[in-house]
């Protein structure tokens, strides 16, 4: 999942493709590059780091051209380094790749065995050998690229230029995104739009097989026959503020704040205090709905977590059985899939491969529809869900994910009323559950005034090397939420669990050097729960119970704090609680001083499998 940019223009547009690949940073950021036409020479410079080691090397010795490719890079095939940074140049010909391709190795030794010298340990650099091969026996770029791409096997976007034909960028998708940004006098490429805002806001959607060729006042695309075809122009509705980080320290930081307005925006117009509006799934929507027997939910990562909160919510509420897995075993495995059940994806960003991998396998399993829980309009989960229903977090620019997953939450909580409620759930308790839900975003915002006393807090955990979080019932995902975050950006091992299972097992980690933090709302476990706190106080380690207002917590951290807080109700607390959850990892992170919006080895946007 790395980011691509590529323009033609009349200006130089090295600047252009620096500050695109920075508003791409999030997709992978462990080295990048740029390669720049000026008549018939190619320029580049790379660099192992982040995109502003690269803008230095290249502010010391800039060079003017107004056609260039750009990349940030996640790295799959070689370490990250110099070398095995993109752009690649092979014969004259310099491309960009994001995905994996399979036959990579095949292809290299039938190239070297023709001659060719590779200098880096990439998959890439053989397409751009290819590329330059078919040049060299007459081929232009266009037909090159287009005939290049046919014998590859795996996933790619990319963008490539030829010395040979200045003033021309061809790009192709298949299996990773790519769009067109149309400007005036001048046209752009980039895996997504918040790379391309900055210049343009009209955005053509490349479909999969798609080849494009793009120059200074053209842009032409072809489709999977090789013929010109047609594809629609979008307004992006992206704002620049949107990604910028204003007061913050960071995007994290942020982005944890605008959840109260994030959920909001996922609730409006969606639901009233007499319950959830009609069709909001879509056209068909209810009447599909009503029909469902029961669910599989697929999604990776923080996603995932979401689905599993879901699970508790239907089954109580609509009594329907849910079956929840990572998206990268389910699409290697025969699932069972019984009449009537709908296939629910969750993602952030819609392209996450496995995701989308297992939506495509789905089709293959008789399910009786699918339904995409996603915040990106015009990614490929929504494209190809038969029925979806947007969050609407707005950009989300820190890899760690926060506002996406309690928009998701929000979005999950509609789907279950609606489900419930076709399904005959008692009126009285329909009605508290929409108004829990209506009141999800005040509550967040209630849970946000604990920062302070969240940063005195996380001193406890700076120099500690593990952690433990406990939650029963829907809670037990968000300790798994939290136990997520707090590895993700501050690198300290934390693993949830179950609060019943600790006992078998993980008790025997618990001494005074294992922190325990817990996700101890009100709720009819809250008494089972406060048994296994006092097991790990036995034990004497150290407590962080997170517990709603007047519920007592019978001195359960006398060695420990109890911070308290309103849950908001028993439906909705899993969402609340997240908040807190979410903030001590970033305080913990940002006291440890890591790389809290780019952590280390990760990336946003997992296009790959
Ligand atoms: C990556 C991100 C995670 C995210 C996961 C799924 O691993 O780092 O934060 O939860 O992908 O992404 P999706 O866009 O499908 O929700």
């Amino acid at each position: 999942m790395c980011g691509i940019v590529a323009a033609a223009a009349q200006r130089d547009v090295a600047p252009l493709l620096i500050a695109g690949l920075k508003a791409l940073e999030y997709r992978g950021y462990d080295s990048a590059g740029l390669a720049v036409l000026n008549g018939g020479e190619i320029r580049r410079v790379r660099a192992k780091g982040k995109v502003r080691e690269m803008e230095g090397l290249y502010r010391a010795d800039p060079f003017p051209g107004g056609t260039g490719i750009a990349h940030t890079r996640w790295a799959t095939h070689g370490v990250p380094n110099t070398a095995n940074a993109h752009p690649h140049v092979q014969g004259g010909v310099a491309l960009v790749h994001n995905g994996i391709i399979e036959n990579y190795a095949t292809l290299r030794g039938e190239l070297e065995a023709r001659g060719h010298v590779f200098t880096s340990e990439t998959d890439t650099e053989v397409m751009a050998a290819l590329i330059s091969e078919r040049m060299v026996s007459g081929k232009s770029l266009l037909d090159a690229v287009s005939s290049v791409v046919h014998e590859l096997e795996g996933a790619y976007a990319i963008a490539v230029v030829s010395d040979s034909e200045p003033g021309r960028v061809v790009g192709a998708r298949r299996g990773a995104p790519l769009l067109v940004g149309v400007g005036i006098g001048e046209n752009f490429l980039g895996s997504d739009a918040q790379a391309l805002i900055q210049v343009t806001n009209k955005i053509i959607y490349l479909e999969e097989h798609d080849v494009v060729e793009i120059t200074r006042d053209q842009v032409q695309v072809y489709g999977h026959d090789g013929k010109p075809v047609e594809r629609a122009v979008h307004e992006s509705e992206l704002s620049k503020d949107a990604v910028e980080r204003g007061e913050y320290r960071h995007y994290m930081q942020k982005e944890i704040f605008e959840q109260p307005r994030a959920v909001a925006d996922t609730l409006e117009a969606r639901i009233s205090p007499n319950g959830v509006l009609p069709n909001i799934f879509g056209v068909g929507g209810d009447e599909l709905l009503a029909k469902v027997k029961g669910l599989h939910i697929i999604a990776c990562g923080t996603s995932y977590h979401a689905g599993l909160v879901a699970k508790y919510w239907i089954e109580e509420y609509a009594r329907l059985p849910v079956n929840v897995e990572v998206a990268s075993e389910y699409r290697y495995r025969e699932a069972v899939v019984p009449d009537g059940t709908l296939f629910v994806a969750i993602s952030q960003s819609g392209e996450t491969a496995d995701t989308l991998a297992a939506m495509r396998e789905s089709r293959r399993r008789g399910y009786l529809g699918t339904l995409a829980i996603c915040n990106v309009p015009e990614s490929s989960v929504v494209r190809e869900a038969d029925l979806k229903l947007m969050t609407r977090a707005g950009p989300e620019i820190g890899v760690a994910s926060t506002k996406a997953f309690t928009t998701q939450l929000a979005a999950l909580g509609l789907l279950t009323l609606q489900l419930a409620h076709q399904r005959g759930l008692d009126g009285a308790r329909y009605a508290d559950l929409t108004a829990q839900l209506l009141h999800m975003p005040s509550m967040i915002e209630k849970a946000l005034e604990l920062e302070p006393r969240i940063i005195e807090l996380s001193e406890r955990l700076i120099h500690r090397q593990h952690a433990l979080f406990l939650g029963r019932g829907a809670q037990h995902p968000v300790a798994m939420e939290g136990a997520l975050k707090l590895k993700e950006i501050s690198y300290i091992h934390a693993e949830a669990y179950a609060a019943g299972e600790l006992k078998h097992g993980p008790l025997a980690l618990v001494d005074e050097d294992m922190p325990v933090i817990a996700v101890a709302p009100n709720g009819p476990l809250l008494d089972k729960l406060k048994s296994n706190l006092q097991e790990v106080r036995a034990r004497g380690g150290e407590l962080l119970v997170f517990a709603d207002g007047e519920a007592s917590m019978d001195g359960n951290a006398s060695r420990g704090v109890i911070l308290r807080m309103d849950g908001g109700g028993d439906f909705i607390a899993p969402a609340v609680f997240t908040v807190p959850m979410q903030l001590l990892a970033y305080h913990v992170a940002v006291l440890r001083g890591t790389d809290v919006d780019q952590p280390r080895n990760l990336a946003k946007s997992v296009t790959v499998e």
